[in-house]
């Protein structure tokens, strides 16, 4: 009798968790008892209608991000309760004009979320996320994401669909310039400062924002760099490379997911409750809800694994897909689920209560309308601070690729400057893809920087020379005949803002149209060339790499991007950017990444039996963490605390920068360590720490690293997350090419 009744007792305590997870994970805050208490008080006098309306998310009409499955009058939907959030929707007027829809003609005035992709700002807009990767400066990056917070919230909006965190080692996938790059220590510490940005520290505050981690997971994988294409990769890489951005995000409190578009080894990731439910929600104790992204339930029926739209509901609700963006599933077939017993209610029950823990943190059942203050709004968009971080922020993030003979910096007077490219005076390319309300209009061209810069001082004379991705050379004779009167030759080329980005896989990642042909022409002119490059990935530039003699990389560098280019070209500014993705030779060397593995025959010069191409090197054109600056550093003296790390004590590794140079600037001081023998194979370096110091001209500074026991776990042969004792090398440097070395051993 005891034990039926202990039996009975257990069974519903597992009834009453089994929504969720009752695995606590040890730095989850305590959830706030009143929210709960409310959020119990709602989940009572909700109708099963209500409930899948909360779940359901539209799309309005200030952009359309994804196709159009647009048959629904949203606002007589939002006006029956059918509906939990809208994207797309902005403007404090549009948005209190829906909000006041959504709780004053529903029976429970439940207030509806406003998301947006607000990736690299709102309409003061910042360079590409790939881009402020490479300033390996977190403050400036969480106060990026900070300022988009800022403006966002003051028109109305109260969710992103930021931070991109996926790790990506293919360039020829669009969606590498969303992220941070291929390393997943740095992605990390970037995902991190990237939450902090938008949600600050209070999201009730009317100037945060909720943030999203997107796209959870993998989808920077896709076979061939092809969006939306199929992933299969090991438990194991998934944990140690692509899930670590995601993990830290969610330790950084980040309030919601977003599904990914991918399978992983034949599971749509939307479907898939091992991510979802085991470990985002059980493992990790995520308390905030996951979105599907746009149309990725419905998705499932081309995957393969539901037949109808029903199918598809019931999969996502299931595997712990809280709310459906657009694809109308939930809406048209969770009640019905329900009710035939096909989905679980505790399943609806918890998607609803994590969607009202937002709102209820967001502030919005205390006022609806906080984030619709028309004042704000006028005052905060493109206030000058923020303008100026832009442009502050676009100087951190370039990288100087080529420096020979030291032709940069320029000298301001006394030249005539040819001001060659199809990119040197767009505007609109400067703001990059997914630019929110970024507008081309606002933003500052390099012609016009240069011009600001320079007025009378030099002259500038312009020509286009060709188009982006056009064939037609009909420019090339305009554009020699200014390079001929010119003593110094400035070229601005690259891709166009819309070549990166979702749907914009490149196949071949070299230099589109006749850009490089152009090149060609002109560098045989022998004048000084320098070239600015506008892209959101990786490009494939070998022949231009050896004889154009100064590169610089300034990626899509936002609304101030003509004046932070100026200010590096003229010598203003110093360059520091690094790189946070690695720059192939060719195609065939796809994916190519510094941390890869070491193989049993890894090349040697020596031996045709090695891992290697016949017709190309194994070694990137620019390899991970590069970037010149205008001084030198010399790297010396590296030296570690002790030989031996034991148990919980830290080990400190030291080493010497000097700036061997003329100019004050800042470096980019980088640890790797290699684990020499692990239970499985470990990568030949990892980023375990790094340094971003000013060190003035002449000057030598010590850079300190601690290195702790924690810091070499990895999943072992048995799937734990351990450290194996062993010997460890341990390297410094500016990149992960060049670098100096020690070792040590773990006890
Ligand atoms: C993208 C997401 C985005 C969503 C909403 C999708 O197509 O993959 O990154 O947040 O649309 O715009």
């Amino acid at each position: 009798m005891k034990t039926k009744l202990h039996l009975l007792i257990l069974s519903f305590a597992i009834l009453l968790l089994s929504g969720s997870c009752n695995k606590q994970g040890k730095n989850t805050p305590p959830e706030d008892k009143m929210t709960e208490k409310k959020i119990d008080a709602l989940l009572r006098q909700m109708t099963l209608e209500e409930k899948v309306g909360q779940m359901n998310q539209y799309s309005g009409w200030v952009d359309t991000t994804g196709p159009n499955f647009g048959d629904k009058n949203i606002f007589e939907e939002i006006k029956k309760g059918w509906v939990g959030s809208v994207l797309n929707i902005t403007g404090t007027e549009n948005v209190r004009m829906i909000q006041h829809m959504a709780v004053d003609c529903t029976r429970l005035h439940i207030p509806l979320i406003f998301g947006l992709d607000v990736i690299h700002g709102y309409r003061t807009i910042f360079p590409v996320p790939l881009a402020e990767a490479c300033s390996w400066d977190l403050e400036a990056i969480e106060q990026g994401a900070r300022i988009a917070a800022t403006e966002a919230s003051s028109a109305g909006i109260n969710w992103t669909f930021a931070p991109m965190v996926d790790i990506a080692r293919d360039p020829r996938w669009g969606r590498i310039m969303e992220g941070a790059g291929e390393d997943p220590y740095l992605g990390s510490l970037v995902a991190a400062a990237r939450v902090k940005g938008f949600q600050g520290n209070d999201l009730s505050a009317d100037n945060t924002i909720v943030a999203c981690a997107k796209h959870y997971a993998a989808y920077g994988a896709a076979e061939g760099g092809r969006d939306y294409n199929t992933v299969d990769i090991s438990e194991r890489t998934l944990r140690d490379v692509y899930l670590r951005p995601f993990k830290a995000a969610a330790e950084a409190g980040c309030g919601t997911f977003m599904n990914s578009f991918n399978e992983i080894g034949g599971i749509p990731s939307t479907g898939n409750s091992h991510l979802l439910r085991d470990i985002l929600k059980c493992e990790w104790n995520f308390r905030g809800f996951v979105v599907s992204d746009w149309g990725s339930v419905g998705e499932m029926i081309n995957h393969g694994v539901a037949a109808n739209k029903a199918d598809a509901a019931a999969l996502a609700a299931t595997a712990g897909c809280d709310m459906d963006m657009e694809s109308r599933c939930y809406r048209e077939e969770l009640v019905n689920l329900v009710r035939q017993g096909k989905v679980d209610m505790k399943y609806i029950d918890d998607a609803v209560r994590r969607i009202l823990r937002i709102k209820f943190q967001l502030g919005l059942f205390d006022d609806p309308y906080r984030y619709c203050n028309p004042e704000r709004e006028k005052n905060l968009i493109l206030h000058p601070d923020h303008l100026k971080a832009a442009k502050e922020m676009a100087i951190k993030s370039m990288v100087l690729l080529r420096n020979e003979g030291n032709i940069l910096p320029l000298k301001k007077s006394g030249q005539t400057i040819a001001l060659i490219g199809p990119l040197a005076a767009s505007k609109d390319d400067m703001i990059g893809g997914w630019s929110a309300l970024g507008q081309g209009n606002d933003a500052v061209s390099l012609y016009e920087g240069l011009t600001a810069k320079l007025g009378n001082a030099s002259r500038i004379v312009y020509a286009r020379g060709c188009g982006i991705a056009e064939e037609n050379r009909t420019g090339f004779q305009e554009a020699i005949n200014a390079v001929r009167k010119a003593d110094v030759i400035l070229l601005a080329m690259g891709e166009s803002r819309h070549m990166s980005g979702e749907a914009s896989s490149r196949a071949c990642i070299d230099l589109p149209g006749v850009q490089e042909d152009l090149i060609k022409e002109i560098i045989k002119l022998g004048k000084p060339t320098v070239l600015v490059l506008f892209n959101g990935r990786p490009l494939v530039i070998p022949w231009i790499a050896e004889h154009v003699p100064a590169i610089l990389e300034a990626w899509f560098p936002g609304i101030r991007g003509g004046e932070a280019i100026a200010d590096i070209l003229f010598g203003d500014a110093v360059p520091s950017g690094k790189l946070v993705t690695t720059f192939p030779h060719s195609i065939g060397q796809i994916p190519l990444y510094y941390n890869h593995k070491n193989t049993g025959r890894p090349y040697s010069p020596d031996s045709y039996y090695t891992s290697r191409y016949l017709d190309e090197t194994n070694d990137p054109l620019f390899p991970f963490g590069y970037g010149l600056s205008y001084t030198t550093f010399a790297y010396s003296g590296l030296q570690l605390s002790d030989s031996v790390m034991t148990g919980n004590k830290p080990l400190t590794v030291t080493v010497t920068v000097t700036n061997t140079g003329n100019y004050d600037a800042e470096e980019v001081v980088q640890l790797y360590v290699r684990d020499m023998v692990g239970s499985v194979t470990r990568p030949v370096k990892e980023l375990k720490g790094f340094k971003k110091v000013p060190i003035k001209k002449g000057e030598s500074v010590k850079v300190s690293f601690t290195l702790t026991e924690a810091d070499l776990r990895f999943y072992d042969i048995n799937m734990n997350f351990v450290s194996e004792p062993g010997e460890f090398r341990v390297y410094a440097g500016g990149n992960s090419r060049d670098v100096l070395e020690g070792s040590f051993w773990l006890k």
